[in-house]
């Protein structure tokens, strides 16, 4: 069968270790696909900028919107809602299927991306937006689906806790470890988004929609960062056999309500979370038949983003060339966000 043509949106951090997955390993995914992928495009801002040498500089484009009406599957590691929202919805409308990490667009607007696609019929895959290269997106939306989801809680924030580590073992101070986050690429664009919180809520509501088969934007998120934990407060922990994480945790509440919450917690040093160290992730879901289930791994990052996003790819662009389909979001119309302390 003929390529899979396939526009990258993004040559950053992770899009530039996705093209280097894709050209080194093409042979090898066209296998595993039916067909060979072929890159057709990468659209950045700026066409000029330096890149790694990887990056077949005749692909750039400024054009993003061009680039997709030319594609079969649309991977979109720029980040951003607008106008990645246009971009992916002008994608889905011409029949393309979409891979994307947009924690922040799909926390924001998820509902609007997967109504487009189930009404188009094509592909929406995501792994990439919660967790780095933990797979926990298809568990949820395809292992468990069939289990009644009762509470996700865990670290989804791999510079939150990276900046923790360091404060908690080098005695760092907050911003001096951020700054080391930024510089090995877990950190988003704009860091405020880690710091703060945003982030992990914006992964705790796409979690929360997919385990609890409801609606959960990142507004319906209690949100609380780091920025307010000081040396002083990881010493102290330490002192009283503790650590400081960042958690997400979102559960059901009462017959018919969600609560999602992020907030710093006192982690005793004998739990499992305690030994989540840098960058990566960790998250237990817990559900009626299933029990437990533990979740652990890189959480940021070129490389282990670029795993989850080429995994997706070599799925969607496989159901194009032998036929198939993901799974389309369910809803309960009962199940409701709540804010936190209300039953
Ligand atoms: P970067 O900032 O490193 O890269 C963003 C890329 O997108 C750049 O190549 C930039 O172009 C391009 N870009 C941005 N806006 C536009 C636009 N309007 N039109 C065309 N191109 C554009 O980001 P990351 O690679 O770190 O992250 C990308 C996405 O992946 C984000 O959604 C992020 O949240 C998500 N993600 C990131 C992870 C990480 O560990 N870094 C992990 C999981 C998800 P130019 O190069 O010209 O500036
Ligand atoms: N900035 C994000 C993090 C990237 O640190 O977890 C991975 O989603």
């Amino acid at each position: 069968s003929g390529p899979v043509r396939v526009a990258l949106l993004g040559c950053g951090v992770v899009g530039t270790e996705v093209a280097r997955l894709l050209l080194t390993d093409g042979a090898e995914l066209a296998a595993r696909v039916g067909a060979p992928l072929e890159l057709v495009g990468i659209a950045v801002r700026d066409v000029t900028a330096p890149r790694d040498p990887v990056v077949d500089r005749a692909l750039l484009t400024d054009d993003a919107s061009a680039l997709v009406r030319r594609a079969d599957v649309v991977v979109e590691v720029m980040g951003g809602i607008e106008p990645t929202r246009s971009l992916l919805l002008e994608a889905i409308a011409s029949g393309a299927s979409v891979v994307t990490a947009n924690k922040a667009l799909l926390g924001q607007d998820g509902p609007t991306l997967y109504a487009a696609a189930d009404e188009a019929g094509v592909d929406l895959y995501l792994e990439a937006a919660v967790a780095g290269a933990i797979p926990l997106v298809r568990p949820l939306r395809e292992s468990l689906v069939g289990d009644r989801v009762t509470r996700v809680l865990g670290i989804v924030n791999g510079t939150t806790n990276y900046v923790l580590d360091q404060m908690a073992t080098h005695g760092l101070e907050l911003q001096d470890a951020l700054a080391q986050a930024q510089e090995l690429g877990y950190a988003e664009a704009d860091p405020t988004a880690d710091v703060e919180g945003h982030d992990a809520a914006a992964k705790a509501a796409i979690v929360a929609s997919l385990a609890f088969h409801t609606r959960v934007s990142v507004d319906d998120v209690h949100c609380v960062g780091i920025m307010g934990v000081t040396a002083d407060d990881v010493a102290l922990a330490a002192e009283t056999g503790h650590v400081v994480k960042l958690l997400a945790i979102a559960e059901r509440a009462g017959a018919d309500g969600v609560v999602v919450r992020v907030h710093p917690a006192l982690v005793s040093l004998g739990h499992p979370l305690a030994s989540v160290r840098g960058a990566y992730n960790a998250v237990f879901v817990e559900a009626e038949a299933a029990g437990e289930l533990m979740f652990y791994g890189r959480g940021a990052g070129g490389a282990p983003t670029a795993s989850a996003v080429l995994g997706d790819l070599v799925t969607v662009a496989r159901h194009r060339v032998l036929g198939g389909k993901g799974p389309v979001e369910s809803r309960h119309a009962d199940l409701r966000p709540r804010p936190v302390g209300e039953a």
